[in-house]
């Protein structure tokens, strides 16, 4: 696709950007271009956000996959930061100040508050999504529901490997 561009997205408001995403994704079923593609349309969109991307559940840890922001951590093992822990519970999990998370593994010191979304094929843990704010508190039960939204429409639209 080209000349695909977007805005900035008030706070919250994540109609616009799920139409946006399913047109990126539409006629595409690779879930790899898919996450890239979702990623840099998220990262772009959200206002507040310095790190937006993926970690594939690779052998039992979290290897990192398609993100915009500064270089991330490679792996991480499950129940280990706010990714891991998102990714052994199996739900979204906000964090309003990361330094008072136990355990939180700091990959960008800009970092203030961050949310996972696990991806879940049926009863299948395929990875997490994660995005971080410079902004404490950042996250809220919109970007939940927004971002869960999102993350099936990704699912939806591309073929599980
Ligand atoms: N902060 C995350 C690690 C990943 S990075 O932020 C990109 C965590 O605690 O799981």
């Amino acid at each position: 696709m080209a000349g695909f561009s977007t805005q900035r997205l008030p706070r919250g408001d994540y109609a616009p950007l799920l139409d946006w995403l399913r047109g990126l994704l539409a006629g595409e079923r690779d879930l790899g271009a898919n996450a890239a593609n979702f990623a840099a349309l998220a990262y772009h969109a959200l206002p507040d956000v310095n790190w937006l991307g993926f970690y594939w559940l690779q052998q039992g840890e979290l290897v990192v996959g398609p993100f915009q922001g500064q270089p991330a951590c490679t792996r991480i093992a499950l129940g280990r930061g706010v990714c891991g822990t998102a990714a052994l519970r199996r739900e979204t999990v906000i964090v309003p100040d990361v330094h008072a998370f136990e355990g939180h593994i700091a990959c960008d010191p800009a970092s203030r508050s961050e949310i996972v979304v696990p991806l879940l094929a049926g009863d299948r843990l395929l990875g997490v999504l994660d995005v971080d704010s410079p902004a404490p508190a950042r996250f809220d039960s919109r970007d939940r529901a927004g971002l869960e939204a999102m993350v099936a429409a990704l699912l939806a639209a591309s073929a599980i490997p």
